[in-house]
Parts: C-alpha cells; structure tokens; sequence
C-alpha cells in the first residue's frame, strides 16, 4: 500500500516537471557566484540580459552569422578546457552581446571591429590566470587571419583592433568610441570570475551609466 502510494506521488512529480525544475534551481545555486553589493542585472532592448555571472541562460551565438567563420578560427585555437575556461567560447559571445549594446549607445564605434575584438581577444590565452602576453598573441592572430582573408577589416580598422587587443588588459581607459566600446564589453562580463566591474575602469558613457543605476 504505502509503496502504490509512494510510485503516484513519483509518477505525479515526474509528470508535472517537479524533480526537472527542482534539478535546474539546484543548477543555479551551484553555479551562482557570489551576489555582490555592488553588482549589476539589467536588460537592454529585450535581447541582452546581464545576470553578473555564469547562470546566463541568454547567451546568443554568432554561429548563424557572417562572423562564424571567425568562431571558428577562435575556437580552433583556443587551448584551454572548453568545460572549465572562464575565457572561452560563452565569455566571447557575452562580450559581443555587451559590445553590440555599448554600440548602439556609442556615437562613431565602429561594430565590425568591436565585434571581432569579442571573439578573438581572449582566444590565445595560455591559461586561466595571469596571462600579461595573451592580448599580444590574440593581435599576432588577427593579423594572420586579415592575411588570410578571414577577417574582413581595411588597414585602419585592423589596426585599432590590434591596439584594442594588444592593450585590453592593461587597465586603461580610451577616448576612443571603438576601443572604448571593446574594453568595456569585456569588463562588463567580469563578474563571471568574481569581479566587479569598476566604474573608474569605465570608458564608455553608456557603461557608467549602467553601472550606476
Ligand atoms: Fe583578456
Ligand atoms: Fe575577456
């Protein structure tokens, strides 16, 4: 008797998605970082949601677009594990949602370089850590891949996105709409290893914006 009972409370739960929403709760508690005072949700134009973290179920991917080529190379390339990185593959498309929406609120950015700075920046990184050299390799890369014919940009735009790159991580801010935009895109997505993102750091008006609503 109590065992019938116990297999329709099981059949009961099973049909009406209790253990599949209990197990995705779950999910999200393991993978949250730690809620910051000072960190930031907001949703921008319904399609960019900034969660601070990891549990970003909102990620788009460039795969179906003009730039999946690119994706690939990056990908190809990239050396660390794919299961574990915090500078992989969803980190890039997060900087590119970012960078479309700093964009579009950025009078003279120029997308087509902020949009490849998203996908190759981190691409040549050596490892999870300190990697000062890493943003130099990422612009060795795009050089090849302009050679190549992969990449698509003229000679000016090349070279702000090897500057953009070459300097990501040194801790400047620029006055330059493009690379301001691409070192911001990528600072908004520093909550994902635990960082808040620093408003002084900030080159965008847009970003502080965000940042201080
Ligand atoms: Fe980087
Ligand atoms: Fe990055």
């Amino acid at each position: 008797m109590l065992f019938a009972q116990i297999k329709i409370a099981w059949t009961f739960f099973n049909t009406t998605g209790f253990f599949d929403r209990f197990t995705n709760e779950f999910e999200e508690i393991l993978h949250k970082p730690e809620k910051r005072k000072d960190s930031r949700d907001w949703t921008e134009g319904g399609e960019v949601r900034y969660t601070g973290g990891m549990r970003n179920k909102w990620r788009s991917s460039v795969s179906d677009y003009e730039l999946a080529p690119l994706l690939e190379e990056a990908k190809n390339v990239f050396g660390l594990d794919l299961g574990w990185t915090k500078h992989g593959p969803n980190h890039w498309l997060q900087v590119e949602k970012n960078a479309i929406m700093l964009g579009k609120h950025t009078l003279g950015c120029d997308m087509e370089v902020a949009r490849r700075f998203a996908i190759l920046h981190d691409c040549r990184r050596q490892n999870e850590g300190s990697d000062p050299e890493h943003g130099a390799r990422a612009s060795e890369f795009a050089q090849e891949l302009n050679n190549k014919g992969v990449l698509g940009l003229d000679s000016g735009q090349l070279a702000t996105l090897k500057y953009a790159m070459n300097h990501h991580n040194g801790g400047q801010v620029s006055s330059d709409p493009t690379i301001g935009v691409c070192w911001d895109a990528d600072r908004l997505d520093l909550p994902r290893v635990g960082t808040s993102p620093n408003i002084d750091l900030m080159s965008t008006q847009y970003a502080r914006k965000l940042l201080r609503l």
